[in-house]
Formats: structure tokens, C-alpha cells, sequence
């Protein structure tokens, strides 16, 4: 298949495009920067310079018309670093427009297009969300709130076909996760408060692997939840990514510390509570995570990380 890929040099997208081509299909990968073309070419993908919220920018240099489009772009979060409520409301703006442009492309060339999302759901003792809970937005994840409804009416209008594959904190090498490595590493990782909610985890390559699924499926008008099989708090997953990488057991932050120095943003992002179902993606994507839980996933990651400091 032809594949537009808008967001393909990301965290994601580095897992992703390898396995694309691996499985002969012809990727017209789209990014801002001229170095990264290069790279994209190498990996044996067209590199197409471009920005999604401006398609003209590219449209006219797609070698071919593509048969499905695959969003990954992210709005660049600059972590550890309060965020404004003007840049909020940028985010925002930027990622309706991502998502935006990205179904105005599908329309026009009459293709699917496979959207991304987040689980924002807020589940209390006992429960576990699926893909018919509705997002409960707050702090940093609100810059979806247009998306959601767009999604939405999109399902029931069909114009244009989505897919939606609805993600676990996504961890690999590159993107948010490299920065908490190296926050690890420089032992300035920390709990935020008790630590005891759980937060849904994804590893990069099983994200990626439903995509691939996805394209193959295609079962449109469906949204699905991307997380792995092991639920894990907060606390949980910082302590055992301190152990694999010998590191002292990171202390706790107090809540009103982190809301003082980064904002509420942040601070509800990490402190959120969510239990999630991934079987609606194994029975009808057929997708397996090839790392059930974040113990074998996190290994797997910081041997990659380490392997290419080296
Ligand atoms: N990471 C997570 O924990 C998480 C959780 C839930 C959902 N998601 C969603 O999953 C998707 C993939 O996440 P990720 O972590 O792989 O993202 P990422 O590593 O931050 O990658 C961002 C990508 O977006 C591209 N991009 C940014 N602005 C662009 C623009 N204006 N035009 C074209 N491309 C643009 C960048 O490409 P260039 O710099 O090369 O232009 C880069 O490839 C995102 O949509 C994200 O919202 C992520």
C-alpha cells in the first residue's frame, strides 16, 4: 500500500517506518527538517519536507496518490518547563489543526486516515475503561478536546474513514520516554505525590505494530485502546526502571511542589488515574503486544538506549 506517514520521525514513527518497509509497503514520510530527509530516504521511505498545518507545503510533491494516511505528529512539549496558557491554547490550536488537515486530506483523496490518541480516561477503584468510556480531559491532555469531537463526527458522518488507536504513555528510545531516562540517569527522577496511580503503558514498537495492523484491518469508523496487559502505578514503573538502570529508588515530590514549579498541566497528566482493557485491539486488530508488561518492555528499551550511547 501507498502510506502517507505525517509524524514518522517521532518516537513512534522511528519504530514504525522500519516495519513498513519491511512489509513492502511505499512510505511518503513528511517532515519539517532537511536532515531528516535523508534519513527517511535511508530507511527506504520517500522524505518529503513538509508541514501538515500547511499541506500546499507538500501536496504537490507526493510521487503518487497514497491509499491510506497514518497520523503521529505531536505539538513540541517542552518538558520540565511550565506551560503558559497561551502556549496551551497554541497546542490546542496546533493539534486541531493536525488533525484537521490530516482528515481534509483523506477527504480529498477519499482514503482512510488512522488517527492517534491518548487514554484519557479517569477510572476509579475497581474500574477498567474501554473504547466506550468517554475522555475526561484535564490539564495538559484538554488540548484534545476539539479532536475529540472531530473524531467523533467523523465516526458517524464516515467523512472521511477513521481509525483511532487511543495510547498508553508511550515508552521507547526517543520522545518523552529518552527525556525520563535522562532524568533517571542524571538521578533528578522523582514520584510525583504517592505514586500510587496507575498510568496505561504502550512500548513503541507494539504502538507501532497496531498500526500495522490497523492498515491491514482497516476497520473503519473503530476506535481502540493501545496499552499493554499489566496495569502499573506510577510508583511502580520509576522504581523498576531505577533498578534495571542501578540507579537509588527515586524519592516522592510533593503534589503542591510539582503544581507550583511546572503548573497543574504536568501535575494532572502524571497524577491520573487510569485502568484500561486492550481487548477490542486483540480480538478485532488481532494485535499482540510483543511486551505484555512494562517489566520485559522497559528492559528491552534501556538495552537499546544503552547499546547506542556506546
Ligand atoms: N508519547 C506518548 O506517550 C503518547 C501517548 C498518547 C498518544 N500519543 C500520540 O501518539 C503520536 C506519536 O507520538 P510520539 O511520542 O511518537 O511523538 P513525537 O516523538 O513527539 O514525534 C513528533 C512527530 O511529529 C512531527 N511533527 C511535529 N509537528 C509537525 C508539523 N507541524 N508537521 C509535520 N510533522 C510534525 C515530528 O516530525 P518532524 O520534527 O520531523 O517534522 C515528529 O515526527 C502523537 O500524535 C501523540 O500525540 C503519544
Amino acid at each position: 500500500m501507498k502510506i502517507l506517514l505525517i509524524g514518522g520521525t517521532g518516537l513512534v514513527g522511528s519504530y514504525l517506518l522500519p516495519m513498513l518497509i519491511e512489509k513492502n509497503h511505499t512510505v511518503f514520510a513528511i517532515t519539517r527538517s532537511d536532515d531528516k530527509i535523508k534519513r527517511i530516504q535511508n530507511l527506504g521511505a520517500f522524505g518529503i519536507k513538509g508541514d501538515i498545518r500547511n499541506p500546499q507545503t507538500f501536496l504537490e510533491e507526493l510521487p503518487d496518490r497514497p491509499d491510506v494516511i497514518v497520523l503521529l505528529a505531536m505539538p513540541d512539549v517542552k518538558l520540565g518547563h511550565r506551560i503558559t496558557r497561551k502556549r496551551k491554547a497554541e497546542l490546542r490550536k496546533e493539534t486541531n489543526d493536525f488533525f484537521g488537515n490530516s482528515m481534509d486530506l483523506a477527504v480529498h483523496f477519499n482514503i482512510p486516515v488512522i488517527l492517534p490518541g491518548g487514554t484519557s480516561y479517569r477510572t476509579a477503584e475497581g474500574e477498567v475503561a474501554d473504547e466506550n468510556w468517554s475522555n475526561f480531559r484535564i490539564g495538559l491532555t484538554e488540548m484534545g478536546i476539539d479532536t475529540d469531537g472531530m473524531v467523533n463526527h467523523a465516526i458517524e458522518s464516515g467523512k472521511p474513514q477513521v481509525i483511532q488507536l487511543n495510547y498508553g504513555k508511550i515508552y521507547g528510545n526517543g520522545g518523552i520516554f529518552r527525556y525520563m531516562y535522562e532524568m533517571m540517569e542524571r538521578g533528578r527522577s522523582r514520584i510525583i505525590g504517592k505514586g500510587d496511580n496507575y498510568i496505561p503503558n504502550i512500548h513503541a514498537g507494539d504502538a507501532a505494530s497496531a498500526i500495522i495492523k490497523a492498515i491491514e484491518k482497516m476497520p473503519v469508523g473503530e476506535k481502540f485502546i493501545i496499552a499493554d496487559d499489566v496495569p502499573v502505578t506510577q510508583k511502580d514503573f520509576t522504581l523498576y526502571m531505577a533498578s534495571l538502570m542501578n540507579k537509588k529508588p527515586p524519592g516522592h515530590l510533593p503534589g503542591f511542589v510539582v503544581k507550583f514549579i511546572l503548573g497543574r498541566d504536568f501535575y494532572e497528566i502524571i497524577r491520573m488515574n487510569c485502568k484500561v482493557t486492550n481487548a477490542k485491539a486483540k480480538k478485532i486488530l488481532d494485535w499482540q503486544p510483543a511486551y505484555p508488561s512494562y517489566k520485559e518492555g522497559l528492559e528491552a528499551v534501556i538495552k537499546e538506549i544503552r547499546e547506542e550511547k556506546n
